[in-house]
């Protein structure tokens, strides 16, 4: 497929209130395809609920979402999936009591409600599936070092294992835009470390990502370019180098 001439995602006047509380009001950005975008501002600048909205995990007030210039507004997470667009979680999402495999492979879209489908399609053509997909997520463990992990129960991982699951669970689906809602959160430095090489890798495959991160050191080395949220508004994009001497970005920071 052709890359679309324009913006991978673009994200018009999105408002989204809870009660009396706006959340996100008035954001509107683009997500260039091929990179790292980022996503950043003082806690309960409303990056999370972009996120969401943009997941189709909860729906805007008002506003809209392009996709490859087509609407995708309020679009549900399956049908968003199937169009390439796969979300991690900020708090990881793992199944505790199914193992690292198992959390995998229910992850591959199609695999969960189409039992009479995979019936009426004959067992052969399912398990020709059913081995592609334990193929795929067993790749993916060889790629993020979890091999030895395969048949732990998800609930056992430490948090950082946690994370690499979460990250692996969003590219069962090979996505074509991951959005990553603080992928490092509370991992130690050095696999904080490992899973910026793992995005930068990713990028370089071709994956695009809107990512949320808190560590702006991060933000520097992976996103370009970087959106800045502050009271549910964006009030500077462009470089890292471009936004960090934004004098309402450093109030932001400052003020909170
Ligand atoms: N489900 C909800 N119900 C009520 N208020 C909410 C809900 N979700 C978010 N909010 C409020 O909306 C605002 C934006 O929250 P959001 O989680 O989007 O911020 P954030 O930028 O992701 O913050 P953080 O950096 O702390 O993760 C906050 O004031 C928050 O309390
Ligand atoms: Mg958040």
């Amino acid at each position: 497929m052709s890359a679309p001439a324009g913006p991978l995602l673009t994200v018009r006047d999105l408002h989204r209130e809870f009660g009396g509380v706006r959340a996100v009001n008035g954001a509107s950005f683009e997500v260039p395809g091929g990179g790292i975008t980022g996503l950043i501002g003082p806690n309960g600048a409303g990056k999370s609920t972009v996120l969401n909205v943009i997941a189709g995990s909860i729906k805007p007030t008002s506003g809209e979402i392009a996709y490859r210039e087509q609407d995708i507004t309020a679009l549900p997470p399956y049908k968003l999936a199937r169009r390439g667009i796969i979300r991690t979680f900020q708090l990881s999402s793992e199944f505790a009591q199914l193992t690292v495999l198992e959390n995998l492979l229910v992850a591959a879209p199609g695999q969960r409600g189409e039992t009479l489908w995979q019936a009426a399609l004959g067992k052969r053509y399912w398990r020709a599936q059913e081995r592609a997909v334990v193929q795929r997520a067993r790749e993916l463990l060889t790629r993020f070092d979890m091999t030895a992990k395969e048949d732990e129960y998800a609930g056992n991982l430490s948090g950082g294992q946690k994370r690499l699951l979460e990250l692996m669970r969003g590219l069962m689906a090979e996505p074509a835009l991951l959005l990553l809602d603080e992928p490092m959160a509370g991992v130690n430095p050095s696999l904080a470390r490992r899973i910026e090489q793992h995005l930068l890798d990713l990028c370089g495959e071709g994956l695009t990502m809107l990512m949320i991160e808190h560590e702006l050191a991060v933000v520097e080395r992976l996103c370009d370019p970087v959106i800045v949220m502050a009271q549910g508004r964006v009030i500077a994009q462009g470089s890292m180098a471009d936004v960090r001497t934004d004098r309402e970005v450093l109030d932001a920071y400052l003020i909170g």
